[in-house]
């Protein structure tokens, strides 16, 4: 048993309350000016302001105590959409498009996701967990200490239990909680082209059920878009997931509207996710149904498009979580200092509202907000402590983290 105090920190929280925050509650957090956290064996025990924590607290039982400086503590951040699971960059793409070729074009002309697809299969379990694990390092050492990874690059039952496989050793090897989800449906592979639904009902009868017995993806995802599935596939590959206990998110309107935001509401999805081209019928529809708004930022800036409507959604009584969507295409970024750097200065978002968005938000989209995302009692002691005196920092800062110790259950991981 070993029992721990960090005193003299100023602390902001979202308070859990058994679900997300949304609307106007998004930006209410609670804080103390000269706060204390008690922590026993990687769970939070006690948390408020310092004289109370310690007043109640026999100097005896205490095995370390850490002073803060007066330094901000907030929790670890929620990574929860990612796909950190890769093998290659595809730096000459990225050229492509800055040169002007649509994203959307190069997947069209066999690049894109394929290009990615093309290069797991060729990879070994080893080199994608060396790979995937790299990547969840850094996002750890930028203060991610939950997140969820997608499989997605295999496209066939073989690869994506490799890579299902590769997340799980990484989760197993590392401080970081992982959640691994399932996207069979990421792109139709050039042996399907043109029979998409053939590939959906192959997902439906071979892949769901194999990655069900291998028990490592705990959701399922697809990605609804213009060339590459419709909503009516979206809807059956969701449903028999959902009929097999799993529960579903999506990549919903990311470059054109084609209702994906309402599909989620009908399906009570966890979350949907970009939302750049979401109308507001549907967002009204989401919030309804109590479904996450994952917007992500990094992807409309380097894809440089309008960003999504965090204040109409909010104004709707969304619950906006934020994420990077790192992946080798979109979005190559591990940073949720950026992200909520973006969030706060391109999207109108105050720098509470962006904290609750990477926090409390986020566990809810992974359904991980059981013991992560706040600084609650008997959740685990997850935090950060910042170079600045409020989570504004984490906007103002520029550029670079402002994130300077990393705590994953308790235990210093990263500074
Ligand atoms: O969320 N849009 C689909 N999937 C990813 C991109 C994946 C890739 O380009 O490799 C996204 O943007
Ligand atoms: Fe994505």
């Amino acid at each position: 048993m070993s029992v721990t105090v960090f005193r003299n920190a100023r602390i902001f929280t979202p308070d859990d309350q058994g679900k997300p925050h949304a609307g106007q509650d998004q930006g209410s957090l609670v804080s103390y000016d000269v706060g204390a956290l008690l922590m026993q064996d990687g769970l939070i025990v006690k948390i408020g302001p310092e004289r109370d924590v310690l007043a109640a607290l026999e100097p005896a039982v205490v095995d370390e105590a850490k002073d803060c400086q007066g330094k901000c503590l907030v929790p670890g951040f929620v990574d929860p959409h990612t796909h950190n699971c890769f093998a290659s960059l595809r730096e000459s793409e990225f050229a492509l498009r800055l040169s002007g070729t649509p994203y959307l074009e190069i997947l069209k002309q066999g690049g894109g996701i394929l290009s990615s697809v093309k290069a797991v299969a060729n990879a070994s379990i080893d080199d994608l967990y060396a790979n995937t694990k790299k990547q969840v390092l850094r996002a750890l050492s930028l203060g991610t200490t939950t997140m969820e990874i997608k499989s997605g690059y295999g496209l066939d039952t073989v690869n994506e239990l490799k890579m299902l496989e590769a997340i799980n050793r990484v989760s197993m090897h590392t401080p970081v909680d992982i959640r691994a989800t399932f996207l069979g449906a990421h792109a139709v592979p050039l042996a399907y082209r043109g029979k998409t639904d053939e590939f959906i009902s192959m997902a439906i009868d071979e892949m769901l059920p194999a990655v069900a017995r291998q028990g490592i993806a705990k959701q399922c995802d697809i990605f609804c878009e213009k060339g590459v599935f419709t909503i009516a596939q979206g809807r059956r590959l969701l449903s028999a997931a959902i009929a097999m206990g799993m529960k579903v998110k999506l990549h919903a309107d990311e470059v054109n509207d084609l209702g994906g935001a309402g599909l989620a509401a009908e399906l009570q999805a966890l979350s949907a996710d970009h939302l750049l081209a979401a109308n507001e019928e549907n967002m009204e529809a989401m919030a309804r149904a109590g479904v996450v708004a994952t917007l992500l930022p990094a992807t409309a800036y380097s894809l440089r498009k309008p960003y999504a409507r965090a204040r109409t959604m909010l104004q709707k009584n969304l619950a906006v979580a934020l994420a990077t969507d790192c992946n080798p295409g979109s979005s190559y970024t591990e940073s949720m200092p950026f992200v909520i750097g973006l969030a706060v200065l391109n999207m109108g978002m105050t720098p509470a509202e962006a904290l609750t968005g990477v926090t409390l938000n986020a566990a809810y989209a992974i359904d991980m907000a059981h013991s992560v995302g706040s600084l609650n009692v008997g959740k685990q002691a997850d935090f950060l402590i910042l170079d600045g005196k409020s989570p504004a920092i984490l906007a103002y800062h520029a550029g670079v983290s402002s994130v300077a110790e990393v705590y994953k259950k308790g235990i210093k991981v990263s500074s």
